[in-house]
């Protein structure tokens, strides 16, 4: 029955739908080895910068009620890392995340890993909503500067990408957001969303925040975050025809995973529920997912992506 959780993403087979958000045990060498022998389909690295960054100090990350948070900084060892991974990756669908400090380091970043892409297959996930670096607004909120990076970018790269996004909140954001995308044709997939920036977790007997950057304050994941995540993979796959959604945000299970691709996205990241689970999440969603399909009656992923009814 796993078969039958079989998917294509741009031209490109995978055992099934499910892979880690960038960001989650996808640093280090280690880390991607364990991310390329697990079950999940496609994997990501940590969104990199053209210099490696120590990032945000510790304690950055936290788990909390409904979910975690984190202001990690981008900690990452470099590009030249990431890309040398990608040269020499072998097996599983890999997605090379950028996010570069400036508009030219993603430039750079893009023209440099173009012929990389072009012949290990592997494809660029250009992240324009890291809440976490002080001093940084974050890009995928100030529509003028986005269209310009994405401009910028696709001259340089001529191969299909996607775009990692902060989440929105109001229709008007969707609908202008959704018509720069809909302006360049390189950006072949978008992912919904990055965590929910900015928020505070309070300990109520310490008194205290729960993480040590920018006086406590984070990107929020997990379970605080589905239905945002829901909405903006539903109202980019309703105004977006032409790209795929990817879904990021609140996955424990095959419950909250079905969701998303009934929502309209063609692959699930896993953030913190692989970082609470480690990397054997993927064989439990796997599991799951596979004998939710079958008490549902559905033989393929594409019985029911996207099919989600309103009322
Ligand atoms: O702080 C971080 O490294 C997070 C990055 C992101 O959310 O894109």
């Amino acid at each position: 029955m796993a078969g039958a959780l079989t998917t294509t993403f741009l031209g490109h087979q995978v055992s099934n739908p499910f892979l880690n958000a960038a960001g989650v045990l996808c640093r280090t060498p280690e880390d991607l080895l364990q991310l390329a022998s697990s079950v999940s389909g496609s994997m990501i690295t940590k969104s990199c910068t053209v210099e490696p960054r120590e990032g945000n100090p510790e304690p950055r990350y936290a788990a909390a009620p409904y979910g975690s948070i984190n202001s990690m900084g981008l900690p990452n060892l470099g590009f030249e890392f990431y890309k040398q991974f990608a040269v020499e990756h072998r097996g599983k669908l890999l997605f090379i995340s950028v996010s570069g400090m400036s508009m030219d380091e993603n430039v750079k970043m893009a023209k440099d890993l173009l012929p990389v892409a072009k012949e290990t297959g592997c494809i660029m996930e250009l992240n324009l909503s890291c809440p976490n670096v002080p001093g940084k607004p974050q890009v995928g909120y100030d529509f003028t500067t986005m269209r310009e990076y994405l401009q910028r970018v696709s001259s340089v790269y001529d191969a299909p990408f996607g775009v990692k996004l902060p989440p929105y909140f109001d229709i008007a954001h969707f609908d202008q957001a959704a018509a720069i995308f809909n302006e360049i044709p390189q950006v072949a997939f978008l992912t919904c969303v990055n965590s929910l920036g900015n928020g505070l977790v309070i300990d109520v007997d310490t008194e205290t925040v729960a993480i040590k950057p920018k006086d406590g304050f984070g990107g929020l994941g997990g379970r605080y975050i589905l239905p945002t995540a829901l909405a903006n993979v539903n109202a980019f796959y309703r105004r977006c025809p032409t790209k795929l959604v990817v879904g990021c945000g609140g996955v424990y299970s095959a419950n909250e995973a079905f969701q998303h691709i009934l929502a309209g996205a063609s692959l699930v990241q896993v953030g913190t529920a692989l970082h609470e689970e480690g990397p054997q999440i993927f064989q439990r969603v796997v599991d799951e997912f596979a004998l939710l399909m079958r008490a549902k009656g559905y033989n393929t992923i594409d019985d029911f992506k996207g099919k989600l009814k309103t009322l």
